[in-house]
């Protein structure tokens, strides 16, 4: 497994209970993985590094966590080497990755596919005049995406559209480096967000347990973006009438669009969709699971992963179902001060071994000797089962209380939103 935050050692950790696993590597992880498996202190896109660690190890299954080395075309890599092309690896090609690497590429897709999406100007420093009449042909608020990777930060939802024109330019002009000499914007879309996760094989798929994760740093939703204070699972809108419609106008069109492109994406298919009066709309499309959601997801899934991540890898996964544990899961991310912004690293953690009836998921930790330390802005994700929504928050809650480190922060209203619903 590659990566190293919240949602690899939680994928971690489930992996790590398949009696089908001899040994688990991950590289580079971070002081929780090292609890489930054993680190190694190579970087997620040091692809060579990597092949020789898989040739050295013999390793036969690869789970790509996060986006960046599947943009970069961890998959075309491996598969090029005589050594590694036999590698069982989920994760989609460079042309798959493209559903994130590209908004651009995403939005044409959907397009062409017929699937429900805001509609779109895609605009270069060659075209800025029909970016700007497209604005004028929208109401606010206007959204414009970096069509690159921007670290989730890409997106500007903004209130008039003088500053809106002036933002476009200043994208262009490279506010977001590269990722923003193409801007994608977007009508706005009102609703409510949700994440809907689809393991695949490029022919068949599996539907993993949804989550509704909460971005902004402060409660009620105020406050500046993050990448993640917290997830619930299930997600109480999303009831069969609403995800049926997500499989039939979303993800059927979706997997048969890339068939029907010839790419053979095999791994993780992120659907953000926005719930429009019942009807849902993709707002962006990723090629991996989210953070924090998969600290949530992880706890529902009750089949053996491994089997499920060894079909998607290998094309056999009609012969599999999956098996949900039915109870709420909450995801409660503590951070450390400032973040967003700017934070302190090398904070000492305490309180970690006293967390009973939860499950932790280092986020950004790492061992210092013989202490665990803060070792980025979201640190630990402290994931619990309830019966309700209400239930599992206040287990998470209660021991998002007893870790110590100076500076904590967790937002205590994870989840409030969906109970009203
Ligand atoms: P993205 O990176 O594309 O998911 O965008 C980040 C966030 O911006 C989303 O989670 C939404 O909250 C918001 N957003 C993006 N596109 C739209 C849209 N077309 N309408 C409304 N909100 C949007
Ligand atoms: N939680 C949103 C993401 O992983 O992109």
């Amino acid at each position: 497994m590659t990566g190293s935050g919240g949602r690899e050692h939680a994928l971690a950790w489930k992996i790590s209970q398949s009696p089908l696993v001899n040994r688990l590597y991950i590289a580079p992880g971070n002081a929780g993985t090292a609890t489930v498996g054993e680190n190694i202190a190579i970087d997620a896109t040091d692809f060579d590094a990597l092949r020789q660690v898989i040739i050295d190890r013999d390793i036969d299954l690869l789970v790509v966590g996060p986006e960046a080395p599947l943009v970069a075309g961890i998959r075309d890599s491996l598969r090029a080497c005589p050594q590694t092309r036999a590698l069982k690896i989920v994760g989609p090609d460079r042309r798959g990755a493209q559903l994130e690497g590209s908004k651009d590429f995403a939005k044409a897709f959907m397009q062409r596919h017929g699937i429900p999406t805001a509609g779109y100007c895609t605009v270069t420093a060659d075209n800025i005049d029909a970016g700007e009449a497209f604005l004028h042909t929208l109401t606010a608020p206007y959204v414009l995406k970096a069509d690159g990777l921007a670290a989730g930060k890409g997106v500007l939802i903004i209130p008039d559209i003088k500053a809106a024109k002036t933002a476009l330019r200043e994208m262009l002009a490279g506010q977001f480096g590269a990722a923003s000499r193409k801007v994608v914007i977007e009508e706005f879309l009102s609703g409510i967000e949700l994440s809907v996760f689809v393991l695949t094989d490029g022919h068949h798929w599996c539907i993993l347990p949804e989550a509704k994760d909460y971005k902004r740093i402060g409660e009620g939703d105020t406050g500046l973006n993050t990448g993640g204070m917290g997830a619930v699972s299930p997600v109480p809108f999303a009831d069969a009438a609403f995800m049926k419609k997500t499989e039939e106008r979303i993800i059927k069109p979706t997997i048969a669009g890339l068939q029907a492109e010839g790419i053979d994406y095999k791994g993780f298919i992120f659907f953000g969709l926005i719930n429009c009066n019942g009807n849902p709309y993709v707002i962006e499309y990723n090629c991996r699971m989210g953070d924090p959601e998969t600290e949530a997801v992880m706890l529902r899934i009750k089949s053996d992963f491994v089997a499920l991540l060894n079909a998607a890898a290998t094309g056999t996964l009609a012969s599999h179902r999956l098996e949900t544990d039915p109870r709420t899961a909450v995801t409660v991310m503590l951070v450390s001060g400032g973040y967003p912004g700017s934070y302190h690293k090398g904070l000492s953690i305490s309180g970690l071994y006293n967390c009973i009836g939860s499950e932790l998921f280092h986020a950004g930790t790492k061992r210092s000797g013989t202490e665990v330390v803060t070792d980025g802005g979201r640190v630990i994700a402290v994931s619990s089962y309830g019966s309700s929504i209400e239930e599992a928050a206040a287990q998470s809650f209660l021991n998002a209380e007893k870790i110590a480190f100076e500076g904590k922060y967790f937002r205590r209203d994870i989840g409030f939103d969906l109970r009203k619903c």
